[in-house]
């Protein structure tokens, strides 16, 4: 009875160490501190990698890019799941989603996770975008019941079916929100006023989705994937400190708890860390940018990971000065975009992994030389 006691016990112990986890303000992975180091492989064939068999298509593709990126001593890549919905998740004519394609999602997201644990690469799986208007997906955000057909048949099996990988670092919900943001709309709840975004290029993508709406579907995304699944870590990956934080006159942290329990009413739809996205405009960057400061700047209670920039769109022109100044200023994490190396304000690989190899060793802010 003890012996079969002690076994569960270990067992137990080794369930919660062998995933990454959050504890304050960092990542621990074995009980070892561990920072995040790696680039974004967003696509291969934009919103088309995943399900109903397309990832044969792009496998060797992948698996290729985890080889390069883990050989210059990256242990992270992000990785777009859905994007826009005109692929995967499957969608019936009155758009609900049908569940239909939600197994070979689970295999095909498996076999990424898989081969990506072999190499000691963790995964973050992003699941939506609004940086440019979604539109097969876009009635998720107003129609409630189409929303719970997605929880209910592709998210919840999904997570199920993954929970035990141990690569898979964490949960995306929605790339760049603040691209459908309006600029002007007054709301007497500051979780849903974006006045103060004036002058900030939010709402790009030419769709204003309402912020309530935006800030429901990752709370109830967020409940959905931890009433499955606990230790789970979900983020949000935001284009930057506007939406994210509170250090700047035009900065308001609308990711916060009370702002994401108060939209859709879930207690545990919440963020477990803020994911950040720093590129300069016309040369420079923002002066409340993670370039220009250390972590400590934003008085965060949830680690903070540089989720994608460019050596192109920095201030210092240098991947291996940008990698540093991440790792040494005390954040959770910093990726890349990206090994794709098409679209708008990429880096080449020849960059990407030239700044990865140049921390590869380092520890001082967490281990990025990791073992899964
Ligand atoms: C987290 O913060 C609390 C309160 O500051 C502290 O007591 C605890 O030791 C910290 N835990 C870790 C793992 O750093
Ligand atoms: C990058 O993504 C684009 C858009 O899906 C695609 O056309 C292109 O082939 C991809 N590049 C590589 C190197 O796979
Ligand atoms: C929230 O998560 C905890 C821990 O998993 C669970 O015990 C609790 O029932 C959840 N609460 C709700 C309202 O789902
Ligand atoms: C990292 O450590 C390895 C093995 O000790 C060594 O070969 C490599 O030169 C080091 N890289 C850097 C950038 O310090």
């Amino acid at each position: 009875m003890k012996v079969v006691l002690a076994c569960f016990v270990i067992l137990g112990v080794q369930s919660i160490d062998g995933f990454l986890s959050v504890r304050n303000t960092s990542f621990y992975y074995n009980d070892e501190k561990v920072f995040l180091s790696g680039a974004n492989i967003a696509w291969f064939d934009f919103a088309r990698d995943f399900g109903s068999g397309a990832y044969n298509q792009v496998r060797p593709r992948f698996e290729y890019a985890i080889d390069e990126i883990s050989n210059a001593g990256g242990n992270v890549i992000r990785v777009w799941v859905h994007t826009d919905g005109q692929w995967s998740p499957k969608w019936d004519q009155n758009g609900f989603a049908t569940g239909e394609d939600t197994e070979s999602l689970i295999q095909e997201l498996g076999q990424l996770l898989d081969y990506a644990a072999t190499k000691n690469v963790l995964v973050i799986f992003v699941l939506w975008n609004l940086d440019v208007t979604p539109q097969p997906m876009l009635h998720l955000y107003t129609q409630e019941d189409r929303l719970q057909s997605y929880l209910d048949r592709v998210l919840k099996p999904l997570v199920a079916g993954l929970k035990h990988k141990r690569a898979l670092a964490a949960w995306d919900l929605v790339n760049e929100p603040m691209g459908s943001l309006s600029q002007w709309q007054e709301d007497p709840n500051p979780c849903y006023d974006t006045t103060h975004l004036q002058g900030t290029g939010a709402g790009w993508a030419g769709t204003t989705v309402y912020y309530q709406n935006i800030l429901k579907l990752i709370n109830w995304h967020a409940d959905a994937i931890k009433s499955v699944d606990p230790k789970a870590l979900v983020t949000t990956g935001e284009a930057g400190e506007f939406t994210t934080t509170n250090v700047c006159e035009k900065c308001r942290d609308h990711y916060t708890d009370e702002c994401l329990i108060g939209a859709g009413g879930k207690p545990n739809g919440t963020i477990d860390f803020y994911a950040l996205h720093s590129y300069t405009w016309e040369g420079r960057y923002t002066p409340s940018s993670p370039f220009k400061n250390q972590f400590n700047f934003y008085n965060k209670k949830k680690p903070i990971v540089v989720e994608e920039f460019s050596t192109t769109n920095s201030e210092s022109h240098s991947p291996e000065v940008n990698y540093r100044h991440i790792y040494e200023g005390g954040y959770g994490g910093i990726l890349d975009w990206q090994y794709n190396e098409s679209g708008k304000w990429v880096d080449n690989k020849h960059d990407i992994f030239a700044g990865i190899s140049s921390i590869r060793n380092l520890t001082s802010n967490g281990k990025i030389d990791i073992k899964l």
